[in-house]
C-alpha cells in the first residue's frame, strides 16, 4: 500500500451511509399515510425506468446468531412461529394485490426473499409463501427470482421447491472459511458443506450463484483472506458481494462479543479488500459498483457496462424495477417518490396485518430536491459518474457541489466537470465519501458519530 493511499484512507475513513437509498433512513422525515403510500405505488415513475415491479419478502428467522450480524433477525429454534408468519405475509400481500392490480398492470420483474434466513422455513412453508405471492401475478418474461440462503440449513428439498416456482438465483452466506474467524463469529461451515449446496443448486438448474463474503471480521489476516478466496474460486460462484464489516455495536450489541482489538480496521481492513479484489480479478471477476464482483456472463456485469445497473435496499440489481413492494417485518418499499418501512418485530407486525392495517412504522415522501439528489447518488454508486447538465437534474444545493467535492478532487478521488463529477479508479474505494458530498441532508444536519458505520 503506497503512503499516499494510506493517507487517503486515514483522511476519509469517517462514518457514512451505505446509500442503499437517498435520503438515507436516519433522515426520513415525512411518513406517507397508508392511502398516500398505496397511491404512490400505483403510479410508478415514467418509462425511463420501471421494467416491472419488484417484491422483497423478509423472513427474519435464524437458528443461531452470527455475532457480526447487522440484519433484522429473530433467532429461535422454535419452528412453530414460521407457518403463521407465512400466513401473515400472504395476508399483507393480499392488501397490496387488491389495491395494485386494477390500476397497475406492470409485470413482476423481480422477487427476492431475504432475511434472516428464508430457508429456515420448511420447504412446504417456503412453497406456500412463494406460490401464494406468485399466484395470479403476471410475471415478466425475463423475471429474476432470487433467495438468500444459509448453506447450513438449506436442503435439496428447499432448492427443488424454489426451482418449481421459477427461482434461478441463489445467494449463499459464506463470510469467511477460516476456522478461527468462524469460531469468533459463531458461524462454522466447511467448504464441503457449501460445495454440496452449490452442486445441488447447479444440478437443479440455478443459473446464478452468489456468495456473500465479509472483510474486516475479527482475526482475519492477509493469509486467511487468501485462503478463503482460494476456496471461493474452487467453488465457482458467478457473483460475489464482498462487504465491509459494518461495526455498529451501539445498535447491534452482540457485536461486542469479540474485542475491538481483534478487528482489522482502517488501512488493515482496506488492505484485506484490496487483496480480495486482486485475487478475484485473477479468477475472472470484475468489480461492479461498490463491494460487488461478477463473472463475464453475469447479467450484473452486462448491466454495469450498459449503464442500466440499479441499487436499492436489496443491493445491486441489473435494472430499475419500480415499484418495489416490501413484505414482512422491517421490509422497505420504494415507489421512487416515497419509501415505507414495516414494523420490525414479528408480533406488532402480525397484529397490525391481522387487524387489516398496513404495518408501516416509518417512511419518507421525497421532496423535489431529494428526487434530484437521489438520481445523482444512484449514478455515483452505479456508474462512478454523474452530470447535472439538464434543468431536471439541477437543484440549488448542487451550485455548491464543487466546493464540497474540492477536497476529494485534490486527493485524486474525483475529477470535476463544469456540470458533474467522475470517480477515478483510485476513488472507487471512497464511493461513499463522494455520495456524502452530494447529500444535502447530511450537509445540513450532522447525525453524530453513532449512526453510520465507517465509510472505508
Ligand atoms: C440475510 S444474510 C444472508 C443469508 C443467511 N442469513 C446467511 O447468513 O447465510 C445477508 C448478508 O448480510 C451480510 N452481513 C450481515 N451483517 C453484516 C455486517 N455487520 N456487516 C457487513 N455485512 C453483513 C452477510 O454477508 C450476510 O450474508
Ligand atoms: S448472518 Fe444470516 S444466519 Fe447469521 S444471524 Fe445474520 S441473518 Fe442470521
Amino acid at each position: 500500500m503506497t503512503s499516499q493511499y494510506s493517507q487517503l484512507l486515514r483522511r476519509h475513513d469517517v462514518p457514512g451511509p451505505r446509500y442503499t437509498s437517498y435520503p438515507t433512513v436516519p433522515y426520513w422525515s415525512a411518513t406517507p399515510s397508508p392511502e398516500a403510500w398505496l397511491e404512490s405505488l400505483a403510479s410508478p415513475p415514467g418509462n425511463d425506468r420501471g421494467a416491472g415491479a419488484a417484491i422483497y419478502v423478509h423472513v427474519p428467522f435464524c437458528e443461531a446468531l452470527c455475532t457480526y450480524c447487522g440484519c433484522n433477525t429473530r433467532i429461535t429454534r422454535n419452528r412453530s412461529l414460521a407457518p403463521p408468519y407465512v400466513d401473515v405475509v400472504l395476508a399483507e400481500w393480499e392488501m397490496y394485490r387488491r389495491r395494485l392490480s386494477p390500476a397497475n398492470d406492470l409485470p413482476l420483474a423481480e422477487l427476492h426473499l431475504g432475511g434472516g434466513t428464508p430457508t429456515y422455513l420448511e420447504p412446504i412453508d417456503l412453497g406456500r409463501l412463494v406460490g401464494g405471492i406468485l399466484s395470479g401475478v403476471r410475471i415478466a418474461k425475463d423475471a429474476e427470482l432470487s433467495i438468500e440462503a444459509d448453506p447450513r440449513v438449506t436442503r435439496r428439498e428447499h432448492l427443488e421447491v424454489l426451482r418449481q416456482h421459477g427461482f434461478t438465483r441463489l445467494s449463499l452466506g459464506i463470510q469467511d472459511f477460516d476456522p478461527a474467524v468462524q469460531k469468533a463469529v459463531n458461524r462454522t461451515q466447511s467448504e464441503d458443506l457449501v460445495s454440496k449446496v452449490v452442486e445441488q443448486a447447479r444440478e437443479l438448474g440455478f443459473t446464478g450463484v452468489n456468495f456473500d463474503l465479509i472483510y474486516g471480521l475479527p482475526f482475519q489476516t492477509e493469509t486467511s483472506i487468501r485462503e478463503t478466496l482460494a476456496a471461493v474460486s474452487r467453488l465457482g460462484p458467478d457473483r460475489i458481494a464482498f462487504y465491509g464489516y459494518a461495526h455498529v455495536p451501539w445498535i447491534k450489541p452482540w457485536q461486542r462479543t469479540f474485542t475491538e482489538e481483534d478487528l482489522p480496521v482502517g488501512e488493515a481492513k482496506r488492505n484485506l479488500y484490496d487483496i480480495g479484489r486482486d485475487l478475484l480479478a485473477d479468477c475472472g471477476f470484475h468489480e461492479v459498483g461498490m463491494d460487488h464482483f461478477a463473472v463475464e456472463s453475469d447479467p450484473l456485469l452486462k448491466a454495469a457496462r450498459e449503464g442500466s445497473l440499479h441499487r436499492n435496499f436489496m443491493g445491486y440489481t441489473p435494472r430499475s424495477v419500480f415499484p418495489l413492494v416490501g413484505l414482512g417485518v422491517s421490509s422497505i418499499g420504494d415507489s421512487w417518490r416515497s419509501f415505507a418501512q414495516n414494523e420490525k418485530a414479528v408480533e406488532p407486525y402480525s397484529q397490525r396485518v391481522l387487524a387489516g392495517e398496513l404495518p408501516i412504522i416509518r417512511g419518507h415522501v421525497l421532496t423535489e430536491e431529494d428526487l434530484v439528489l437521489r438520481r445523482h447518488i444512484l449514478n455515483v454508486m452505479t456508474r462512478y459518474a454523474t452530470r447535472w447538465n439538464t434543468p431536471e437534474l439541477r437543484t440549488p444545493f448542487l451550485e455548491s457541489a464543487h466546493s464540497r467535492l474540492a477536497g476529494l478532487a485534490g486527493d485524486g478521488i474525483v475529477e470535476l466537470q463544469s456540470d458533474g463529477c467522475t470517480v477515478t479508479p483510485l476513488g472507487r474505494a471512497f464511493l461513499r465519501n463522494v455520495c456524502m458530498a452530494l447529500d444535502a441532508r447530511l450537509a445540513r444536519k450532522d447525525p453524530g458519530e453513532r449512526v453510520f458505520s465507517r465509510a472505508v
